[in-house]
């Protein structure tokens, strides 16, 4: 079987996998890291987003062949990401703005999208700073492959957080 090289939230890591194996699946059952979710595994819902090279990926339809050289992050890598643009190290009690304002605006209900949300935030808001209410609406809904979906119904808070989120960023 192939290996592969990946830099997943800072660290490199081997992994033996066959050319199409979906990333997800790398990262949940060889690195443990369980915060990516599998839901529809058809690029249509958005659960299972992480970041590559900062743009938002899903982990459920790229498979580990094409990801050689680029830097991963998932939902866990999201502290380290914003330590690392502060120029700051990190502790266990960072977490990224997004991440605080979903605590502060109780975003997620059963939680299971909620990852997947996160990711696209930090990707909206790492190319937009002081994205409108409209804009928001948009990237969650009109960016390809598909809108990210909640069965739960957050759309309001997820809306109010990332315009938390924006704020502090903006500081
Ligand atoms: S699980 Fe990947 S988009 Fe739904
Ligand atoms: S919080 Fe339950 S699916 Fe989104």
């Amino acid at each position: 079987m192939p290996s592969y090289t990946l830099t997943v939230n800072g660290k490199s890591h081997t992994v033996n996998a066959a050319a199409d194996t979906p990333l997800i699946y790398v990262l949940r059952n060889d690195l443990n890291l369980m915060g990516t979710r599998l839901g529809c595994g058809m690029s249509q819902c958005g659960a299972c987003a992480v970041l590559a090279d900062g743009k938002e990926i899903r982990s459920c339809t790229t498979t580990v062949s094409r990801l050689a050289g680029k830097k991963i992050h998932t939902i866990e890598g999201l502290p380290g990401l914003w330590a690392a643009k502060k120029g700051k190290a990190e502790t266990p009690d960072t977490l990224h703005p997004v991440q605080q304002a979903w605590i502060d605006e109780q975003v997620p209900q059963c939680g299971y999208c909620q990852s997947g949300m996160m990711i696209a935030a930090v990707d909206l808001l790492e190319h937009n700073p002081k994205p409108s209410v409209e804009q928001i609406r948009s990237a969650f809904t009109n960016t390809p492959p598909s809108a990210h979906l909640c069965r739960c119904g957050t759309y309001t808070g997820i809306v109010a957080a990332v315009q938390r989120a924006s704020k502090a960023i903006a500081g």
